[in-house]
């Protein structure tokens, strides 16, 4: 209480949003782009969208397979609700982001989860998942590079996952929302394999965007996009006008997109630095993402009371691993904050388990 915390915990990264899109957004309110807009997107993001894919992925995404959406989260729930209806089932690859379970059930589908482990490069066995599918399994949440562990599978290993997924007439649903903090070949779904498939991504964390709330996801048709552009108009008509003018401008901004990633790949490797310095510790070196999820093989470690004592006691957030599935030994760093916040915050978790 009283104490400054330091913020280990969210998914936010702290850099300044591009300049380049705060001035068009200020340009488009004075320039009363304030109405309500097409629920798929303003023509011109969706254009400016479809050009970027192409450049980056060498994806020709259709004007009416794009969806502009509120974040990625809502593309996400999005894509969810649309290929998994009540009474079916659709597989998270844990530790996952627990915002795809919670999705899943909300729609009153069953998340049939496949287990990764440390020991194990946090890589999923495709023998496995193909085992775990059900009759009434109509989907699959991919998340490479992935939240909490900062994996990025092999594209091999993706291949093989997008054939068993084709195998069973599943929708492979990925969130790329991490692909700019890629620091090892990352595949993307938009580069083929998936016979049914949406691409889930963001503003939020390529440009240091969060609060703009500004996402999209990719459809393999036209029919699946209008199902998403049908739910974003019944829940929230559009995207705010100047928002998405803004948004045009983050496209074009590549420095800043770079400088993003320079500062994270830096900040993972002072986390793995520091981390390396905690006896008993054991994590993978992400190869993406903004997080490190450590580690500690003692039985008795308890990852919640870990977390609340640290708080408590050390004034440091980090979220226990038991929020992205049953990893009570694990726990995830968020690198977030400026280098001096996580060498400060790491060297607090090394006093607390010394
Ligand atoms: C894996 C993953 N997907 C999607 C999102 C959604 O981000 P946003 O809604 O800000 O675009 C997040 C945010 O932390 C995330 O970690």
């Amino acid at each position: 209480e009283g104490k400054k915390v330091i913020r280990l915990d969210v998914g936010n990264p702290d850099f300044p949003a591009p300049a380049a899109v705060v001035e068009a957004w200020q340009e488009a309110l004075k320039g009363q782009k304030t109405h309500y807009t097409e629920s798929r997107g303003i023509p011109e993001l969706v254009g400016a969208l479809r050009a970027y894919l192409k450049s980056k992925s060498h994806f020709d995404a259709k004007p009416d397979e794009l969806v502009v959406t509120v974040g990625g989260r809502f593309a996400v729930y999005a894509a969810i609700a649309t290929a998994v209806k009540e009474g079916e089932s659709a597989m998270i690859i844990e530790p996952a982001w627990p915002a795809y379970k919670e999705q899943i059930e909300f729609v009153g589908g069953k998340a049939i989860s496949v287990q990764t482990s440390l020991e194990d490069g946090w890589g999923p066995s495709p023998e496995k998942i193909e085992e775990r599918i059900r009759p009434n399994t109509k989907a699959i949440v991919l998340n490479y590079p992935s939240n909490p562990t900062g994996k990025i599978v092999k594209p091999s290993l993706f291949r093989e996952i997008l054939e068993v997924a084709n195998d069973h007439n599943l929708t492979v649903i990925s969130d790329e929302v991490y692909d700019s903090y890629s620091f090892a070949p990352c595949p993307s779904i938009l580069e083929g394999g998936a016979e049914r498939f949406i691409l889930t991504s963001s503003f939020s964390k390529t440009w240091s965007m969060t609060g703009f709330r500004v996402g999209y996801a990719v459809c393999d048709g036209r029919q699946t996009a209008e199902k998403i552009a049908m739910l974003a108009s019944l829940m929230y008509t559009s995207v705010p006008e100047f928002i998405q003018y803004g948004a045009i401008k983050a496209l074009e901004s590549e420095e800043e997109a770079t400088r993003n990633r320079e500062q994270m790949r830096e900040r993972i490797a002072i986390a793995c630095r520091e981390l390396d310095r905690i006896h008993g510790l054991k994590y993978y070196r992400p190869d993406g993402a903004m997080y490190v999820f450590p580690e500690l093989r003692e039985e008795s470690f308890d990852s919640s009371g870990f977390a609340d004592s640290l708080l408590n006691e050390n004034a440091v957030s980090v979220i226990p691993g038991t929020g992205f599935g049953n990893y009570p030994r694990c726990f995830r760093i968020s690198l977030g904050s400026p280098k001096e916040v996580i060498v400060e915050g790491i060297r607090r978790i090394g006093e607390k388990i010394a």
